[in-house]
């Protein structure tokens, strides 16, 4: 069987791994580049416990041929936490308790993160639409669904924080303007 060297971006990282034609995605990386944050759930792609961003972009990852993702960009949940510090959705998942036996909780995170990534101030049910792939057998989900949302509260927060606010003061005069604020040349 032949066997292809799979080169990819893996958290930001250039990484490779050897690749038979029936490798999956999940398999590579758990396999063969320790990733085991993606986990083996179904194996069909129906429980979404293998989520990770395939060039942003959610994917089952146990559904992939990883020969497919050469010169791809991968991220997983691995790639979420800067050292000790969580991201703020992994953090707002333990402050919400939003996590049981933790078996789904990867590819939640990872499904959440897209959304937020594209949607930062996603509704009810934008949030369940985001995570209709994703299957838990614990929670009951609402824990899940207001922690997101709670991430998503943060990350405004957190940006509105950062943008200095512009003080734009009272419009121009231009040339065309008399002191009155009235066109001059009309
Ligand atoms: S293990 Fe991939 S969807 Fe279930
Ligand atoms: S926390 Fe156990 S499956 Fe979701």
């Amino acid at each position: 069987m032949t066997v292809k060297i799979v080169n990819l971006k893996l958290n930001g990282v250039d990484r490779a791994f050897m690749a038979r034609p029936d490798t999956t995605l999940l398999l590579g990386l758990r396999d063969q580049l320790g990733m085991t944050g993606a986990k083996r759930g179904c194996a069909q792609g129906a429980c979404g416990s293998c989520t990770v961003l395939l060039d942003g972009s959610p994917v089952v990852s146990c559904l992939v041929p990883a020969v497919t993702v050469d010169g791809c960009a991968v991220g997983t949940i691995e790639g979420l936490s800067d050292g000790q510090a969580l991201s703020d959705v992994q953090q707002a998942f333990l402050d919400g308790f939003a996590t049981q036996c933790g078996f789904c909780t990867p590819g939640m995170i990872i499904s959440a993160e897209a959304l937020l990534e594209r949607n930062p101030d996603p509704t009810t049910d934008e949030v369940h639409e985001a995570i209709s792939g994703n299957v838990c057998r614990c929670t009951g989900y609402e824990p899940i669904v207001t922690a997101i949302l709670d991430a998503a509260a943060r990350r405004r927060g957190a940006i509105a924080a950062t943008t200095p606010e512009t003080d734009a003061g009272p419009p121009p005069t231009t040339a065309y303007e008399s002191s009155e604020g009235m066109r001059a040349d009309v």
